[in-house]
This record gives C-alpha cells, sequence and structure tokens, in this order.
C-alpha cells in the first residue's frame, strides 16, 4: 500500500456541512476519501481541458424525434465524423423523445467541437460532454517523445501503466 500524507484543512462551517452532506450523497466513506475524490475529478477536468493527447468522451443528449429532419440530421451528421466516433446507442425513451448517446475518441478540441455541434441542432433539447482519460495523476494519457533508430517522432501510449494496483 501507497503511503498517505496527512493534511489539515480549513473550512467555514457551512462549507463543512455541505461538504459532509455531499460526501454523503456520494457514498464516500469518510472526509479523506471524499477529499480525494473530489480533487482527482478535478485533475481529470484540468486535464480533459488541455489535453493535447487522446481523449475519450460520452456525449448523451435527449431530443424529440418528431421535429422535421432531425433524425436523419443527426445520423448524416455521424456518418461525417466517423473516425472520431467509437459506438453509438440509441434509446426510445417514450412516443416522442429519443437519447442517444455517443463515445467518442480524439483530441479534447475535437470532441468539444462535435459536442457543440450536436448540442446546438435545433430539435436536441439537452445533453452533455463527458471527457476523460486514463488518470492524470499517473503520468498517462500523455504526449511524449522519445527516440528510435529510425529517429526522432511523436506518439502518444493512452494506456501506458494503466495496470491495477
Ligand atoms: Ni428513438
Amino acid at each position: 500500500m501507497k503511503t498517505l500524507s496527512r493534511i489539515g484543512i480549513s473550512l467555514p462551517p457551512d462549507l463543512l456541512k455541505a461538504f459532509d452532506q455531499l460526501r454523503g450523497r456520494s457514498g464516500a466513506r469518510n472526509r479523506s476519501e471524499a477529499v480525494r475524490d473530489i480533487v482527482r475529478d478535478r485533475l481529470v477536468r484540468e486535464a480533459a481541458a488541455g489535453s493535447r493527447g487522446l481523449m475519450f468522451g460520452v456525449l448523451s443528449f435527449v431530443y424529440d424525434h418528431h421535429t422535421r429532419d432531425l433524425d436523419r440530421r443527426l445520423n448524416d451528421y455521424q456518418h461525417r465524423h466517423v473516425t472520431s466516433i467509437v459506438s453509438t446507442t440509441h434509446v426510445h425513451i417514450d412516443r416522442t423523445h429519443c437519447l442517444e448517446v455517443i463515445i467518442l475518441k480524439g483530441t479534447s478540441a475535437r470532441l468539444r467541437a462535435i459536442g457543440d455541434q450536436v448540442l446546438a441542432v435545433k430539435g436536441v433539447k439537452h445533453g452533455d460532454l463527458f471527457l476523460t482519460q486514463v488518470d492524470p495523476t499517473r503520468g498517462s494519457g500523455h504526449t511524449h517523445t522519445h527516440s528510435h533508430d529510425h529517429g526522432h517522432h511523436r506518439h502518444s501510449h493512452p494506456l501506458r501503466r494503466s495496470r491495477r494496483r
């Protein structure tokens, strides 16, 4: 087991109360675990915002399939971006609404552009894009440079060092 460093933090009472309520909802066993979860979550988001490496994205949205031409337009859009799309799942929610979940891979800039375009389509009611990569605190998902006998080049190892502890 890794050694843990102990730190003390100060919070105003109302923030501590809100934090404990959040911890209760999140299922974290104690305050330390809850703080670790929040810090990791923030680091993943920061890395997602600035990363030039390979990211995975989950784009989910609800739309009204009675909106004229919308099914066809969303389908056309996906056919034009096949290189970024890993998988698509479509769920018919009720007579009117559909949920679509698209798993994407590519750079964060590319995935954000796709997310913005899809969510801006008329008839798409609400949705969200979640970007992730392998735990950024462990050095994976980055682009690095090293040399081989055929010279110097760049490539990324998105799953490097992702083995379980
Ligand atoms: Ni449907």
